[in-house]
């Protein structure tokens, strides 16, 4: 059954679990169209979407990257950064392609047409019912490894994975920071913006404590500087320069 707009949009939460069943055809279409009509910089597409039914290699990922949701969910999609397709266009024009993804703004500009491909795939996909969760340790776990499986050519790198499928699950709705600290008014900022930081943080342990799953007393605060803790160890300025980025400017 498809969900209207608003449900789509203010329903939606990470699925982890998924049944074992199809995803009907149809659907996948429309998750296919959805993500070609994402808008990009210049018109450019400087994305492309590997699509995985295959089980093995679903398992395969699954097992370097760490993340059971590759196995389970029936489909998963990954997003790319792409300057590898105008590469070839241009040699084929007998054009010279400037090393534009050497340059941050490159980087961010593939960066930015694979996120907004993603999340289009993530409104079709709700919209029809469907659960996703994406998968950024697709990125950091080994970027090496995921590329050679997957066959990335330089220009190439993967900025997230996106898991599809049916949901079997519904886990509670995670509370996110309120309005006003997330939209503001004309200008950058917002009153006792600490305070209020500091009432989000308890938000969110309260709801960690009373979650239905994996209770904790976890804060947001700590665990967001954990995860960034764990950030500081990965290696994305040298597998980046392996991919065809070397950000020189
Ligand atoms: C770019 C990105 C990468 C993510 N990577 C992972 C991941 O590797 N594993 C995972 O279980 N969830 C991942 N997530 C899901 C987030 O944990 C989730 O969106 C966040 O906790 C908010 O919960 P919600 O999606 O249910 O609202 C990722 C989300 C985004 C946007």
């Amino acid at each position: 059954m498809n969900k209207t707009v608003e449900q789509t949009l203010l329903d939606r939460r990470s699925i982890r679990r998924y049944e074992r069943e199809a995803i009907p055809e149809a659907d996948l279409d429309f998750i296919r169209e959805a993500i070609r009509n994402t808008p990009t910089s210049y018109n450019g597409q400087q994305f492309s979407v590997i699509e995985i039914a295959d089980q093995t290699l679903k398992e395969q990922l699954a097992e370097l990257v760490r993340q059971k949701q590759f196995k389970t969910s029936n489909r998963v999609f990954v997003f790319l950064s792409d300057f590898n397709k105008i590469s070839v266009a241009a040699r084929a024009k007998g054009l010279e392609m400037p090393p534009f993804n050497d340059t941050a703004d490159g980087l961010i500009v593939g960066t930015v047409d694979a996120a907004l491909a993603m999340m289009s795939a993530i409104a079709a996909a709700e919209s029809h019912g469907l659960g996703t969760c994406p998968i950024g340790y697709a990125r950091t776990v080994d970027p090496a490894a995921i590329s050679e499986l997957l066959g990335l050519p330089q220009g190439v790198y993967l900025v997230c994975a996106l898991a599809v499928g049916v949901p079997r699950e519904v886990p509670q709705m995670k509370p996110k920071q309120p309005r006003e600290l997330v939209i503001f008014r004309e200008k950058y900022g917002v009153d006792n913006m600490a305070e209020r930081l500091l009432d989000y943080d308890r938000t969110i342990r309260e709801y960690h404590l009373h979650r239905e799953t994996n209770a904790s007393d976890a804060d947001w605060i700590s665990e967001m500087l954990g995860y960034y803790r764990e950030g500081m160890d990965y290696q994305m300025l040298d597998a980046l320069h392996k991919r065809g980025y070397a950000l020189k400017k």
